[in-house]
């Protein structure tokens, strides 16, 4: 895999060992990481590491993150209400090149007790490696910014 632009990755505990494995795959593909912790499996509560990996992503110091919980579903629910932000929960190899062709997502979330060491390594692959196709897809993104937060 051909190394583009820093990633910047987070995880809760649930997290943390596929977190670690990942990193290790990306500095070994030169992929340039930053790694908003957590750094050891003690129990922490995820929304703090998925806040400070999402306001990277909404603030522009980063295109693209990973965020890691248990299940993939707390990481999403707290990244995507960061404005800018398309978080992804991807499970599979079709979702993970979905998430890019049609919905541009600059933020893939994994479960660590969800998806294996070696899927997630493809997951991240194809991720990182697949473009957003545009076209009618971004007219669709667009829309998101439409959505009137004081109403949610
Ligand atoms: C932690 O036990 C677990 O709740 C968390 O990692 C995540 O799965 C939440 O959505």
């Amino acid at each position: 895999m051909e190394s583009t632009a820093p990633i910047v990755m987070g995880s809760d505990h649930a997290g943390y060992a596929l977190k670690e494995f990942i990193k290790k795959y990306l500095t070994v593909s030169t992929f340039d990481v930053e790694d908003c912790g957590t750094f050891s499996e003690e129990s922490v509560d995820y929304p703090d590491f998925g806040i400070a990996v999402a306001e990277k992503i909404a603030s522009g110091d980063f295109d693209r993150g990973i965020l890691i919980c248990g299940t993939g579903l707390g990481m999403s629910m707290v990244a995507n209400r960061f404005k800018n932000v398309r978080a992804a929960l991807c499970s599979d190899l079709f979702a993970a090149i979905m998430s890019r062709r049609h919905n541009d997502a600059n933020l893939l979330v994994l479960g660590g007790r969800v998806t294996g060491t070696e899927l997630a390594k493809e997951i991240v692959r194809v991720w990182l490696e697949t473009p957003f196709e545009g076209g009618r897809h971004k007219k669709r993104i667009e829309k998101f910014d439409t959505i009137k937060r004081d109403l949610i």
